[in-house]
């Protein structure tokens, strides 16, 4: 029984075989007291004994009592300005302009399973008996306001998944400021905190630090999850690793504005909150109605970073993303982006469809520039039909010759923007983001639609339908190329505007709720101007994401290594690009290009009619290869072996479950002369099976993990062989395919 409730000392202890999580009521002020978070420890009837507490010179709840200052006890969902003086996990404004809460422990309740959340993203369980859900009822008796804090325990998962909902049980509004979806205070700070920090071109950057007294913290105030920050962080102990040691892993399953911070006192206690950022943020709560927080998904790994991302994988493959495509392979596409950019006609388009078909390749992507009059990124977003000089036969007549060739056709849209030369835009003015009487800043040209208005998701969602009611598409890339400004909704009154944000990200999750209802098979591909979106909210409509802009292979070891530290595989999006390269004029081979895309959804973006008779010949090859190693790509276990962050090589590797297949992807950026001799070290095999090598050596796993495959060449007696081997020059990769003999 994963949660264990001692009736009398109200103390509540979460656990399966790898994690424990402990907190209890406080005797007097019934407010909850954090006791333990981390490797599965006993159950014991009780924990009391856990409890610390000190007469230190501080400010007291209680006259007389000397101890029950809330800045010396470590909680679960604290607020400021009742002797705690710590950044707090909520904040209420009343009406009189008081700040003051005071939410007391009433009742607590175990739930089989675990609830979905109205309206937004959230894991989930496919039976009961997958997990459990502990909900704990506080109620502040002044304002009358109910808060109703989640905790779920997934059965064999190291998952701690928790939510907050406020409820307003009384007859007066007040206004949420702040209502973060966890905190938890560690008892301590030896901690590096891990993230993923970025710009266009360059996202999920892994940056670490030592933790330092005060607070550090990663946000989003850009309306989307951003380039800049990926809503995740991880606290590593410091002599952890990616393959050992301890890690706590944050992830938000959240696409709008956030905050995730650490905050370190003066005992060396590390408060971790995460949620929706409160800059900005401000809730109207009138009387009966009620709040929900979205969901922060906490993992505990005692095997290191790459323990905790494979708990990550797991559960956003298996239990975040949903429907059709969860568990199937997915097509192998090519994009025309990069082939044609605006630049293309059905003729073209066609052209490439028909080649990539011959080479195996299974879905044609039409990107941008297919509606309105868009011939640049000028104009036109928000007219979403064709453009007839381009398509004289429309998106219907393109996809059936598409459909035609024995090929799956896939369209792009940004659903949530709007060009001023545009019927939308003549019709409804006032239907965009803007503050009166100020100017509303462009990006791209573009101008965002207020989602927060259900008659603009409506009338998106009938434009969008039109389209695809009337044509053979299986595939939808949805972008998102700017970030808001100016946050404001004509619709909504002053003391609203608070909630422009948080409604706005509602009603693009509200536009996708439709369309996947409505066309359930239709595989969706988040995108936003690259990664700006790359966030477990968007997995849970889309069960893929374009990961960056930048699609050199050399520049996609770090992003799509950083973007692993949470996202599995099957949501990386990886596509082999032209030479140069478009973002950084980079000559990396065919074969690189395509060892690096392997590790991910995988597809081409390129102009595939151009390329030799060699070179189609190559990719019809990889195509193949991928083909037979999809399903390992997609279901393994994947570990990173070497960092490009720190090193001129990168290794990684997936291995199936039975462990008798796996695939190692090993890059060198910069060819070097006499060099060290290199092993490439291997994880996660069975030491006791021999594997063949890329069907040539043997080893058995024991050697491939403890010695490792030689990168050496064995030249007994044959220097001239030696010396007059061709340089592979810059850029190289190589792949191993293990396979377990039986
Ligand atoms: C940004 C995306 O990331 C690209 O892949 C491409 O779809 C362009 N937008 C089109 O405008």
């Amino acid at each position: 029984m994963p949660i264990q409730v001692n009736q009398e000392q109200l103390e509540f202890h979460l656990y399966n075989d790898s994690v424990s999580y402990i907190f209890r009521v406080l005797e007097k002020s019934r407010q909850l007291e954090h006791l333990y978070f981390g490797k599965r420890i006993h159950h014991r009837e009780s924990f009391t004994h856990l409890i610390e507490r000190e007469i230190r010179p501080s400010t007291n709840m209680f006259e007389g009592d000397h101890t029950s200052s809330m800045e010396h006890i470590k909680q679960e969902y604290p607020s400021y300005g009742s002797t705690d003086f710590r950044y707090p996990a909520h904040a209420i404004l009343r009406e009189d302009g008081s700040h003051i809460t005071n939410f007391t422990y009433d009742s607590y309740r175990i739930i089989k399973g675990k609830k979905t959340l109205a309206n937004l993203p959230a894991t989930y369980v496919e039976n009961e008996e997958e997990a459990d859900t502990l909900e704990i009822e506080l109620v502040d008796d002044v304002l009358r306001c109910r808060l109703i804090l989640s905790y779920t325990i997934y059965q064999n998962r190291s998952v701690i998944a928790r939510n907050a909902k406020f409820i307003n049980e009384g007859t007066e509004t007040y206004y949420l400021d702040q209502a973060m979806s966890m905190n938890v205070d560690l008892a301590d700070d030896q901690f590096d905190m891990v993230h993923l920090q970025g710009a266009w071109a360059r996202e999920g950057h892994v940056e670490t630090k030592r933790l330092s007294k005060g607070i550090q913290s990663i946000y989003s105030n850009r309306g989307a999850s951003s380039h800049v920050f990926n809503p995740f962080f991880a606290l590593k102990r410091l002599n952890a690793n990616e393959h050992q040691g301890e890690v706590y892993g944050f992830s938000l399953v959240y696409s709008g504005n956030f905050l995730a911070q650490v905050e370190v006192d003066t005992y060396n206690v590390s408060r971790v909150n995460m949620g929706i950022n409160p800059y900005r943020f401000k809730w109207k709560l009138a009387s009966s109605e009620s709040f929900q927080t979205p969901e922060c998904v906490m993992v505990y790994s005692d095997q290191g970073l790459n323990g905790m991302s494979q708990t990550f994988h797991k559960l956003y493959r298996e239990r975040l993303v949903r429907g059709h495509w969860r568990d199937k392979v997915r097509p192998i596409l090519i994009n025309n982006w990069e082939a044609t950019y605006f630049d293309f006609n059905e003729d073209k388009v066609l052209d490439i469809a028909k080649t990539a078909r011959n080479l195996g390749i299974e879905l044609f992507v039409l990107d941008d520039g297919w509606f309105g009059k868009r011939d640049d990124d000028t104009s036109s977003l928000g007219d979403w039909f064709e453009y007839e000089e381009k398509l004289p036969n429309g998106i219907d007549g393109l996809s059936e010759k598409v459909e035609a060739l024995d090929m799956q056709f896939g369209l792009w849209f940004e659903p949530e923007m709007v060009c001023k030369d545009t019927k939308l835009f003549e019709e409804h003015p006032d239907w965009i983001l803007s503050t009166p009487e100020r100017r509303a800043s462009h990006g791209r040209n573009q101008f965002v639609l207020d989602f927060t208005r259900g008659e603009v998701v409506d009338y998106i969602f009938d434009l969008m339908d039109k389209i695809i009611s009337k044509s053979k598409i299986s595939y939808i890339k949805w972008d998102m190329n700017r970030h808001i400004t100016e946050a404001f909704s004509q619709s909504l009154p002053a003391d609203q505007q608070g909630e422009v944000f948080h409604r706005y990200i509602l009603g693009v999750y509200d536009l996708y709720e439709r369309l996947i209802k409505k066309y359930p098979e239709i595989l969706f591909e988040s995108c936003a101007g690259g990664g700006a979106r790359f966030d477990p909210g968007m997995l849970y409509y889309a069960p893929q994401t374009w990961t960056s802009d930048d699609t050199d292979a050399v520049e996609r070891l770090k992003i799509q290594y950083g973007t692993s530290m949470v996202y599995p595989l099957s949501a990386i999006g990886s596509h082999v690009s032209a030479i140069p390269n478009h973002q950084v004029g980079r000559h990396a081979s065919l074969d690189t290009r395509a060892a690096v895309a392997y590790f991910g959804t995988f597809g081409y973006e390129l102009d595939i009619t151009k390329l030799t008779e060699t070179e189609q010949q190559k990719v019809k090859e990889q195509v193949a290869f991928f083909k037979e190693k999809r399903a390992l790509i997609r279901d393994g276990e994947f570990y990173r072996l070497s960092t490009p962050f720190e090193n001129n090589e990168t290794t990684w590797m997936v291995v199936n479950e039975e462990k008798s297949e796996a695939l190692v992807g090993y890059y060198k950026v910069l060819a070097k002369p006499n060099e060290a001799y290199n092993r490439v070290k291997l994880t996660g095999l069975d030491p006791d099976r021999l594997y063949e090598v890329n069907g040539e050596t043997t080893y058995y796993g024991s050697e491939l993990m403890n010695i490792g495959i030689i990168l050496a060449g064995n030249y007994i007696d044959r220097a001239d062989e030696y010396w007059g081997q061709e340089h592979p020059g810059d850029y190289q990769s190589r792949l191993f395919h293990l396979k377990a003999l039986s």
